[in-house]
């Protein structure tokens, strides 16, 4: 039988995850759930971000019944992921700033972390920059408002490429140019075409997506083999007490069956 696999985050950023997992097809089925009654989880305080996902996400899998289950996002599994892994027993894959391959691929050794307010002030982020970027010049910039433009721009909203630009220029200290950007929050390759205008084709994104789709494929016994099968998408099931119709048209024109009320 197909194996269940529960992709979940605060909003529509592991959806960046899912296009991942599609490219590197398990023959899985997906579902998919996002805590917008929660959301924006990088300005929720620790001890509220780890309290709401070991109790939302026990109760989804006892509910749901999925295989696996994939933290696709940074803002969460950078503070939560082994207190998630203590409370529940399937396999967990956590998504986390990609700066171990960023810092090896930058020519000048000049990296942007772009992530969101939590996930910048992380140990486990600063960790991850001593251990894999001791030699680089690293800056973090935190933005709620790029996270806000990605969900935007699921429900169509118009005039997004501007504010993306004011706050590209933000990101960067003056007179500073990276030579990769960490997209190390989920919802941020939901406009990798709109960051790549903003930055410069100079400049190059790098994202956990795929890095994500291979430790899956490996828990599940699939690595390197050819999935004769493509994913199967499921349902996708949010908190927020009224479904969003819009929301809910562009999730069912990327594949899910249907959006539904979680509870
Ligand atoms: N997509 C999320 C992340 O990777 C969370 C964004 C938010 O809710 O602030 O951090």
């Amino acid at each position: 039988m197909a194996s269940h696999i529960l992709v979940f985050d605060s909003g529509v950023g592991g959806l960046s995850v899912v296009q991942s997992l599609n490219a590197n097809p398990s023959a899985s089925q997906i579902s998919y759930l996002f805590d917008e009654a929660y959301f924006p989880y990088g300005e929720l305080s620790q001890s509220v971000l780890v309290e709401r996902t070991l109790s939302l996400l026990s109760d989804a899998c006892s509910k749901l019944n999925p295989d696996l289950l994939v933290i696709a996002c940074n803002s969460a599994s950078t503070l939560a992921l082994g207190a998630l892994r203590e409370r529940i027993t399937i396999p967990i894959v956590g998504v986390v700033p990609a700066i171990k391959p960023a810092a090896s691929t930058a020519k000048n050794q000049r990296l942007l972390v772009l992530a969101t307010p939590g996930t910048v002030k992380r140990d486990y982020t600063q960790q991850l920059i001593d251990d894999f970027a001791p030699n680089c010049d690293v800056h973090l910039y935190g933005s709620t408002e790029l996270v806000e433009l990605a969900e935007a721009k699921l429900r169509n909203k118009s005039h997004i490429q501007e504010r993306i630009d004011l706050v590209v220029q933000l990101s960067c200290p003056q007179a500073w140019t990276p030579d990769v950007v960490v997209l190390a929050c989920t919802h941020f390759p939901l406009l990798q075409k709109e960051l790549q205008q903003s930055y410069g084709n100079e400049v190059q994104l790098i994202d956990s997506g795929s890095a994500i789709a291979r430790r899956v494929c490996s828990l599940l016994g699939i690595e390197g083999k050819p999935a004769e099968l493509a994913n199967d998408l499921g349902f996708a099931y949010t908190t927020a007490p009224k479904v969003d119709a819009v929301l809910a048209s562009s999730l069912i024109q990327t594949g899910f069956k249907d959006l539904r009320l979680f509870e």
